[in-house]
């Protein structure tokens, strides 16, 4: 949700810039600016292709800061589109997140005799740095100042054209990482357009200040007081961050399923002992022993593997689990006490809701766990303990192997926690060799991906999906439905087989389709029977099973089989084809599958 990028150092800053924003294009594609102190500002609305468009060349200067907008305050326009400056126009600055208090700050400064010449928040600060800049004539104390007069979110970078090798990046709820390079210094939202250049990075804590010079960085907290980061280093590999031989981000991380699931588990199942060994839990395995129940925590897709958990912890566990979506559990009274677990599930690690809700659990004495992705992120730190996905970084915006690692993380934990609470090991050791069996599934299913090609170009008109499931692929029929509303902007819903007859059932007609996912489980023959009953209102049913009868394919007008696994874990294959699904059919509507509109990766805003 909106990009930050910066450098300075002593190569030319427009190559590095523009690079760097298409590396976080991912998170906003509203419109796109950049600053550099010798050369001056360019923006435009769109994406990173249409600001090049717009560069007269040559842009010299060995410093910059760069963005991309994911819309909240005013329009997607070129007014709105950052760097935003002061008065002087000297000072310019990037910006994620929102200034809850810009509005009483604007008061102020229009008294003074600022003029505005956008609708965004952003202005607003920029505008106070340069307030304060007249009296204190002092670039890093004027932006200090600015920020403690500041209420809300930010992840900024600022830069004076005055002193053009300094940068002053910010953070309060939104993600800022420094790279530390040789005799080169970076700042961005995220790592992916930092792993180009230097492994080596710091992540700045909500109320820090890094001040940056080619050749220097110094930490400050907003009191003025000289803090010291740990420097990381980034395990990710930059090839993980490129699109390769595919042509969309999206189809090259539903192609990378089988290794992410491989990596999700590598080193944490014992199949002889039928064991997880999960090490990030290890400090808190004596606590989570004594948990009486569980709330998960998450957002979209994340919420849904949040639901599929509740069904695998609760049958073979045997605790109670509770799963929410983040902006509704900050916003009632949940009951939480010592005995309660809330556990994230999220890939970038900053969902604001998703973090909201941990520290709701941590204010009420919960022990608080994450299911996250994005070594390093916020929800990682915060977080008594967890488990990382290693899913490798995920670019395109609608989430898909992130998902697929974290159903199986979660499958994982399903098994640490029912081991230490009774589970026997026979059962430990059936599920552990299932899991261990899932890499080779889904090669199989991606090996047939022509087949949901065909079946999505068969469907491609449609404008109404409707996606069914029961017990354990409940929720992925709304994380299949999800996917395609996300990527061809089309209605879909997901819905529970067994709700059909409550509603959703006076909606279908011959150009209706609907996507019934029906394995061969405890619950197929109530499938068989909601099949029936769409097929008798002359809806088509594509349907997705690991049963191949004659019975079954006789009613369905398409038919999609995937391997044979136990009940818990049939969603990690099932939700495959839903999401080659939505791939296909968007690119047969000629839509921008990485970019779908509207939406950006990292929700970091509430
Ligand atoms: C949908 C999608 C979103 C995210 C949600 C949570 O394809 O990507 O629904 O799942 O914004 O994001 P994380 O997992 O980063 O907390």
């Amino acid at each position: 949700m909106c990009g930050i990028f910066a450098y300075t150092g002593k190569q030319q800053a427009l190559p590095i810039l523009l690079d760097g924003l298409t590396c976080l294009e991912y998170r906003g594609y509203d419109s796109a600016g950049i600053y550099i102190p010798e050369s001056g500002v360019v923006k435009s609305v769109g994406a990173v292709d249409n600001l090049k468009k717009k560069i007269v060349l040559p842009m010299p200067g060995n410093s910059g800061i760069a963005h991309l907008r994911w819309a909240t305050h005013g329009e997607p326009t070129e007014e709105n589109a950052h760097p935003h400056s002061d008065s002087s126009e000297t000072i310019w600055i990037v910006h994620n997140g929102i200034i809850e208090n810009y509005k009483e700050l604007k008061e102020m400064l229009l008294t003074k005799g600022c003029t505005f010449y956008s609708s965004t928040d952003t202005e607003v600060l920029a505008k106070l740095i340069g307030y304060y800049m007249e009296e204190k004539k002092d670039f890093e104390k004027s932006v200090l100042a600015a920020l403690n007069d500041t209420k809300g979110t930010y992840g900024m970078v600022a830069s004076y054209k005055n002193e053009p090798n300094k940068i002053i990046a910010a953070r309060q709820g939104a993600p800022v990482v420094i790279g530390l390079g040789n005799g080169e210094n970076f700042v961005a939202s995220d790592v992916s357009p930092i792993l180009r250049h230097t492994k080596d990075v710091i992540y700045l804590l909500d109320g820090d200040v890094a001040v940056l010079t080619p050749n220097n960085h110094t930490i400050y907290n907003l009191q003025n007081i000289s803090i010291d980061r740990k420097t990381e280093i980034i395990e990710w590999d930059i090839e993980e961050a490129k699109k390769g031989e595919y042509a969309h981000f999206m189809l090259k991380e539903i192609m990378e399923g089988a290794e992410v699931v491989e990596n999700t588990i590598r080193g944490r199942l014992i199949v002889d002992e039928g064991i997880a060994k999960l090490g990030g839990l290890d400090a808190v395995a004596e606590q989570i022993r004594t948990k009486k129940r569980i709330i998960i925590v998450g957002c979209g897709t994340a919420y849904y593997a949040g639901l599929v958990a509740e069904y695998m912890i609760e049958e073979f566990v045997g605790m109670p689990v509770e799963v929410e979506v983040g902006s509704e559990f900050r916003y009632r009274k949940p009951i939480i006490d010592q005995d309660t677990i809330v556990l994230a599930v999220t890939q970038s690690g900053e969902t604001a809701d998703t973090l909201e809700a941990i520290r709701e659990g941590k204010r009420k004495g919960a022990l608080t766990l994450g299911i996250v992705n994005t070594v390093g992120s916020t929800i990682s730190r915060e977080t008594d303990a967890g488990i990382y996905n290693h899913a490798g970084p995920e670019i395109g915006v609608a989430s898909t192997k992130a998902f697929i690692s974290q159903l199986t993380a979660l499958a994982l934990l399903t098994l640490f926690l029912g081991r230490q609470r009774g589970m026997s090991s026979s059962t430990g050791k059936m599920i552990a060799e299932e899991i261990k069996k899932l890499p080779q599934k889904i090669k199989e299913i991606l090996d047939k991906k022509e087949e949901i090609q065909k079946i999505a170009k068969k469907y491609a008109n449609s404008r109404d999906f409707l996606f069914m499931g029961r017990k354990y692929n409940y929720a992925i029929a709304f994380e299949g439905a999800l996917k395609l509303k996300e990527c061809s902007y089309i209605h879909a819903e997901g819905y529970g087989a067994g709700e059909m007859k409550h509603g959703p059932l006076a909606m279908i007609d011959e150009n209706f389709p609907t996507f019934a996912i029906v394995p061969n489980d405890s619950v197929y023959e109530k499938n068989i029977s909601n099949i029936q009953e769409i097929r008798a209102r002359k809806g088509k049913v594509i349907v997705l099973t690991n049963e191949d009868n004659e019975e079954i394919r006789d009613m369905s007008d398409d038919i999609f089989i995937v391997p044979k696994t136990v009940e818990m874990l049939s969603p990690i294959l099932n939700i495959i084809p839903l999401q080659l699904f939505a791939y296909y059919f968007a690119i047969e509507r000629g839509l921008n599958v990485d970019r779908p509109r509207n939406l950006a990766k990292s929700v970091t805003v509430e």
